[in-house]
């Protein structure tokens, strides 16, 4: 890790422009497992404090900031024996979590901004904490040089494992399966954890966003392959998308995979300073009903079927989020937006204007969910629309997504994730 620390707080301090406020930004604490035991679920401090402390697992830390003296403090626990015994914590550098109540009453009666974990006994000013967390977020969008080169190693990880499980990717395969070899290889390529947890689909299970692998799911003969998945290397994160074919894919299976691979790589082309990331999403979702309206799914202009939102019924997320020190990072509103109401957009992660050194994923997908495609008021609303008999004969088919992480630059966006292929197979 190569961060300027000093250099950062200062960049922030700027960007905050707190007057009389005490920040404090805390670390968090882990969380007991939810049952009789000492064990405890998986612990990282919270983004807003790692980034200017780089203290990734620091528990009930608190960095404080008094803008009267420009000053930044750094309260830590003080390690006790126990915690060298048991979990082989070494002491922090900075002040002992003893003295934050001298160093916070000398400053008593001024408003408190409270940024990062809850801080026991501290109550905040809420709307003072919301227009900072916005400013401090804002100010971590572009990334530094630093970031970027942590981003690439966990991309290198990240690609040496979708290399490792091309030979798998047959029917007979599971789910479980290519998620051991996957992640096996990350950790064989540097990485401490995944970004998040693995998606492996199989068939059907592959239009199932969030879905856990399980080793009973197997794949058949033209089952699609859907595996969203990425390396975590120092708390920065690693989102990719691919999706295959296991033996022998059908004609019908190929014009979808190239229908969301040329809108995915026409969307990350244009990943430039300046777009607006709701103009690409909706450039994308009318890319995409081009090319289901090719392929007979629906039927009519296209600008217009994204107008009436039939989109929605293939393509129900959104094109995508910034993606770094956590899978959604700093995403949400550019300042001064109120959140877009419009129904086609409410999983859309994030309203920006894209910016140099902005770290974005590009996520297009085309699904059958049966859960949407058989509701009766949406048939009714798309009976025109929509080819009915052939969405019925593709039910259980199953999706395609592809995702990479597209580094804005001055020029040409970077795709720190194009070493890993996208072949159907
Ligand atoms: N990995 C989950 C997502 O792409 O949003
Ligand atoms: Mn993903
Ligand atoms: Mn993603």
């Amino acid at each position: 890790m190569n961060f300027d620390f000093p250099a950062r707080r200062a960049r922030i301090a700027r960007a905050l422009a707190l007057t009389d406020e005490v920040l404090l930004i805390g670390s968090g604490h882990p969380l007991p497992k939810p049952e009789i035991s000492d064990a405890l679920l998986p612990y990282i401090a919270h983004q807003e404090y790692y980034f200017l402390t780089g203290h990734l697992d620091a528990i009930g830390g608190i960095l404080a900031f008094d803008p009267r003296d420009g000053a930044w403090t750094s309260f830590v626990p003080e390690v006790t024996e126990m915690d060298r015994v048991w979990e082989g914590r070494e002491q922090l550098p900075g002040e002992p979590l003893t003295s934050f109540p001298a160093w916070f009453s000398a400053r008593r009666g001024r408003p408190v901004v409270l940024l990062g974990a809850p801080v026991s006994g501290i109550s905040a000013d809420e709307t003072r904490t919301a227009a900072v967390r916005e400013r401090y977020k804002h100010a971590r969008r572009p990334k530094e040089a630093a970031e970027i080169a942590v981003l690439q190693r966990g991309a290198a990880a990240t690609a040496a494992g979708y290399a490792a499980i091309q030979p798998l990717l047959r029917p007979g395969v599971s789910e479980r399966t290519l998620q051991i070899e996957l992640e096996a290889e990350y950790f064989r390529h540097g990485a401490q954890t995944t970004g998040y947890d693995s998606i492996v689909g199989v068939g059907p299970q592959s239009a199932v966003f969030h879905g856990s692998p399980s080793p009973d799911r197997v794949a058949r003969n033209g089952d699609f392959i859907l595996i969203d998945s990425g390396a975590q290397v120092d708390r920065y994160v690693t989102d990719v998308t691919r999706t295959y074919v296991a033996g022998r894919a059908s004609p019908f299976q190929r014009d979808l995979y190239q229908v969301v691979l040329g809108a995915q790589e026409r969307t990350c082309a244009l990943c430039r300073p300046g777009a607006e990331w709701k103009d690409l999403h909706y450039a994308t979702a009318t890319d995409l009903m081009t090319g289901l309206a090719a392929m007979g799914v629906v039927r009519g202009n296209p600008s217009s079927l994204v107008e009436q939102e039939v989109h929605t019924l293939f393509y129900p997320h959104g094109l995508g989020h910034m993606v770094g020190l956590g899978v959604r990072d700093a995403s949400g509103l550019e300042p001064g937006r109120t959140r877009d109401p419009r129904p086609s957009l409410r999983s859309l992660r994030m309203d920006l204007i894209l910016r140099e050194g902005y770290v974005v994923t590009v996520e297009p997908g085309l699904y059958f969910i049966p859960a949407l495609l058989r509701d009766a008021g949406r048939r009714s609303r798309y009976a025109q629309a929509v080819d009915w008999d052939l969405v019925d004969r593709h039910l259980h088919l199953g999706g395609v997504r592809i995702e990479d992480n597209l580094l804005v630059t001055a020029g040409a966006p970077l795709n720190l994730t194009a070493a890993i292929p996208k072949d159907l197979k």
